[in-house]
């Protein structure tokens, strides 16, 4: 397989942007080129530098631009955009730049609790009102409609009668820390 260059966009504490570059720090073929993100306060930049991978913080204003966008990952030469914990909206013409390259880990069996304003604890909320007796990660690529790209692969667990927010959290946090790496790197060995 050739050389394949990921930019990874995020805006938080970046748990699963940093699982991500060290899961691939020695890989053959696919390397963390970039780690884009809206906050120059997030944790995973400050995180991504100390790991050696390059960082850019992009303002709001930037990050509603699909040329620029375009341009940073021309320049960076980048093939896949992972989307790790973004928090903005990805212009429609980046989207349709990268289409089938830009994938997205979302923290509910999607469709179930997707859709614009359904992120991070938001959904764990929703799940635990609803009484749900499983829930999991989703992830998928992205396309023009919230949470609505094409599904990649889907990991699930049981809730019991007793666990809070919290318990949740950690479920959620575990499959992705098992598995979103995994599914990066065989999508990028097999469809790219
Ligand atoms: C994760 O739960 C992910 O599923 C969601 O946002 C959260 C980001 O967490 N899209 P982190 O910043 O990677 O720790």
């Amino acid at each position: 397989m050739q050389d394949k260059k990921i930019a990874i966009f995020a805006s938080g504490r970046g748990s699963n942007a940093v699982n991500i570059i060290q899961h691939f720090k020695s890989h053959e073929t696919i390397h963390v080129a970039l780690l884009i993100s809206n906050r120059t306060d997030a944790f995973v930049v400050q995180a991504a530098e100390e790991l050696g991978v390059k960082t850019m913080v992009l303002t709001n204003e930037t990050a509603a631009d699909a040329s620029i966008l375009i341009q940073i990952c021309q320049e960076n030469a980048i093939d896949a955009v992972i989307l790790a914990g973004y928090l903005r909206k990805i212009p429609v013409g980046f989207i349709q730049a990268f289409t089938d390259k830009i994938i997205n880990i979302h923290p509910s069996l999607l469709p179930k609790y997707g859709g614009q304003g359904m992120y991070g604890d938001k959904v764990h909320e929703a799940v635990l009102q609803n009484k749900e007796l499983e829930t999991g990660i989703t992830i998928h690529f992205v396309n023009e409609h919230f949470d609505e790209g094409r599904i990649i692969a889907q990991f699930h667990c049981s809730i019991s009668q007793n666990d809070h927010l919290a318990d949740i959290q950690s479920k959620i946090h575990h499959l992705e820390q098992a598995y979103f790496p995994f599914v990066i790197e065989q999508t990028l060995k097999s469809s790219f």
